[in-house]
């Protein structure tokens, strides 16, 4: 892809706009890490700040898992955040980017992506994006706020030149080569770097409405009505183990809702689930 002709479509959409810079690169190891570089060397880098490239050599997702990052295919995307509200407050910001992707790929693509809870987004039972917020914490008063959030969003759009490793390989997607999706016609005769430059532009101002909002839980019932797991039974693994529970919905706090097996309600905050097929 060229990074160039990506570049100076951003620029020339943004001309005159008072709007913080978006910084490409053809190749970057995580755009998490670099933006995370970037906003402690440099405490006035500005709110909104993006970084996006078309490859990492060491990207990362949640749990010190890496994320597979292959060259020209997906969008690797981070965007500063520096919230006023608590650490706890925070964790918002993943399901509000999950809000945000799907209404981009929505609006733009007419693709409707499912939201797995809390970070992923699938298409056709497959992972086709991941969010990853991270952030450094200073503490007031006994309670944690962050010193700034990156908000990282990796999007697969189209098949990888590159082999997919074999641990994912059964759930890897992209959204442009999955079965029955098809570019829309105005989409048809634009280039990968049209494409990559339309979602980028629209991803960074959704986040920023979003995030700006006065209803700042507004989204959520956009969150709820494009779960795949509310009236579902997944394995949620707490850390001493699997326990099966039912998805009753998910709270405005982004918060699982589940009732175990003898009718208890639980709400869970983070954790990792898997459907049960
Ligand atoms: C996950 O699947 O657990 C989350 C994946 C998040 C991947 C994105 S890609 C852009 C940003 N940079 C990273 O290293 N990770 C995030």
């Amino acid at each position: 892809m060229d990074l160039g002709r990506i570049d100076s479509i951003i620029r020339s959409r943004m001309s005159g706009m008072n709007v913080p810079d978006i910084l490409l690169y053809k190749e970057l190891d995580s755009t998490n890490d670099y933006l995370k570089k970037m906003a402690l060397q440099d405490t006035t880098v500005p709110e909104g700040t993006t970084v996006v490239s078309l490859c990492q050599t060491n990207g990362r997702g949640r749990s010190g898992r890496s994320f597979f990052s292959p060259q020209d295919s997906s969008l690797y995307f981070s965007i500063l955040l520096k919230p006023t509200v608590s650490f706890e407050q925070a964790l918002i910001i993943t399901p509000m980017a999950a809000v945000a992707v799907y209404e981009c790929m929505k609006e733009l693509f007419g693709t409707e992506l499912s939201i797995k809870w809390v970070n992923d987004l699938y298409l056709n039972n497959r992972k086709v994006c991941g969010i990853l917020a991270e952030g450094e914490a200073v503490a007031r008063n006994g309670i944690s706020y962050p010193k700034y959030i990156v908000l990282g969003i990796g999007i697969n759009l189209f098949s990888p030149n590159e082999e997919i490793p074999a641990d994912i390989s059964d759930k890897y997607g992209a959204v442009f080569s999955a079965e029955g999706v098809e570019l829309p016609k105005n989409y048809a005769d634009k280039s990968r770097e049209e494409i990559l430059a339309d979602l980028i532009m629209a991803l960074s101002a959704k986040i920023m409405s979003l995030y700006t909002a006065s209803d700042k839980k507004g989204f959520m019932k956009t969150y709820r009505n494009a779960s795949m797991l509310i009236g579902r039974e997944v394995s949620y693994e707490t850390g001493q183990g699997a326990i099966r529970t039912e998805v009753m919905d998910i709270d405005d706090d982004g918060a699982l809702v589940c009732r175990d097996r003898f009718g208890n309600i639980n709400h869970y905050r983070d954790g990792e689930i898997s459907l049960i097929l």
